[in-house]
């Protein structure tokens, strides 16, 4: 082994040493409580037909983009999805990004100047802090959901100031007090920019996300739309005002320098939206929300409060949070534990995703269960 293979072997032995070794698996449990397929539509024939019938009528359906959306990889289709999602979330614009990664990458390090100040939730997804961190702008991190703490950071910030945070957060699945952070953000003259990954199908009148919920359209600087959760898709899309698209198509280089998605994922994308915006799949989502909740308050495990389809089960230490995992898989039960230092040392979880193809049995036999902890 030469030097550079050394170390990454001794990089990766530290990790099995303490248990934590990250590892690719095909394994799969009959039971879904799993994964971000919240209202089914990877798994949905009706969108994969409709995919197939509306694939067939592009003529011009080529296997890849051939380049940049710059240079040859952008077409009208495209722009008329990117309308026609921001048309539904009450958006003046959108820009779609390879994936939500890349879009909040693009976002946050190309927008916050050296002198500007980026203020985030201590628990904003990975993608997000990675952008900041590619930034110029000065950081500060507020704690979780504090309004009094975002205030303090909020007097102290300097130029131009952006406040991140998710509308539901993706670990603890709780919701950001939105109204109140808009308000503190309106007498401070920040930019207030949401993460609706996970509030994208569950809430907002057809799963139009948690802004449009709280008619906090106009008062968002921008909203980050992921398709990889519920709309079952992959990709993402940027959306705020016609000048903040054109300074991305100018400025984000995630957006910039990389092959545009294939005009048949551009397809998908927009026949998710059709099926989305013709559908009441957010009220099955919540009604599969509610009977969990009804459920886990009957027993008394340490969780953390959420209306959205992500619960969590609390552990202290990664060696508990894994063993429940396990217990549960071995019945069948997809449902994965996120270990420290993913979470906070003593948070240790079982994250447990509702899906609306989790039928009420088994969504209580998963309950059961759980009164075993
Ligand atoms: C809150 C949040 N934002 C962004 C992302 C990244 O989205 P994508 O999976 O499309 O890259 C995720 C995905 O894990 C997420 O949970």
């Amino acid at each position: 082994m030469n030097r550079a293979e050394n170390f990454l072997q001794q990089k990766l032995n530290e990790r099995i040493e303490k248990g934590l070794l990250r590892e690719l698996t095909t394994t799969s449990f009959p039971f879904d409580f799993c994964s971000n397929d919240y209202l089914g539509f990877a798994r949905s024939s009706i969108l994969k037909k409709l995919i197939n019938e509306q694939s067939k009528q592009l003529i011009d359906l080529k296997n890849g983009s051939g380049g940049s959306r710059l240079l040859s990889g952008n077409n009208k289709f495209t722009e008329e999805t990117e309308q026609f999602i921001a048309n539904f979330h009450d958006a003046q614009s959108g820009l779609i990004f390879n994936s939500g990664y890349d879009a909040n990458i693009g976002i946050l390090s190309s927008i916050p100047q050296r002198g500007d100040t980026i203020i985030t939730d201590e628990l904003i997804h990975a993608s997000l802090i990675d952008g900041a961190r590619l930034s110029h702008a000065d950081r500060f991190k507020f704690k979780h959901n504090d309004l009094i703490d975002l205030e303090s950071k909020l007097k102290n910030a300097k130029g131009l100031v952006y406040v991140v945070v998710e509308s539901v957060y993706s670990m603890d699945g709780d919701i950001a007090p939105l109204k109140d952070i808009v308000k503190l953000c309106k007498i401070y003259q920040a930019n207030l920019i949401v993460d609706e990954a996970h509030a994208t199908g569950i809430f907002g009148d057809q799963g139009r996300g948690l802004t449009s919920q709280l008619n906090l359209e106009n008062d968002v600087f921008a909203r980050i739309i992921t398709f990889g959760k519920a709309i079952g898709i992959h990709g993402a899309i940027i959306l705020g005002s016609h000048t903040l698209r054109n300074y991305l198509i100018n400025f984000a280089r995630s957006f910039i320098y990389t092959t545009a998605a294939p005009l048949h994922q551009m397809v998908a994308i927009n026949c998710a939206y059709q099926l989305l915006s013709n559908g009441s799949f957010h009220l099955q989502i919540q009604e599969k929300i509610a009977l969990y909740n009804q459920l886990i308050e009957e027993i008394n495990l340490p969780t953390v409060k959420s209306e959205s389809a992500i619960q969590t089960i609390l552990f202290s230490g990664n060696e508990s949070a894994r063993n429940a995992a396990l217990q549960l898989q071995s019945k069948g039960f997809d449902v994965k534990a996120i270990l420290s230092p993913t979470v906070a040392e003593g948070k240790e979880r079982l994250r447990i995703c509702l899906h609306i193809y989790n039928t009420d049995q088994e969504i209580e036999n998963l309950v059961n269960e759980l009164k075993s902890f």
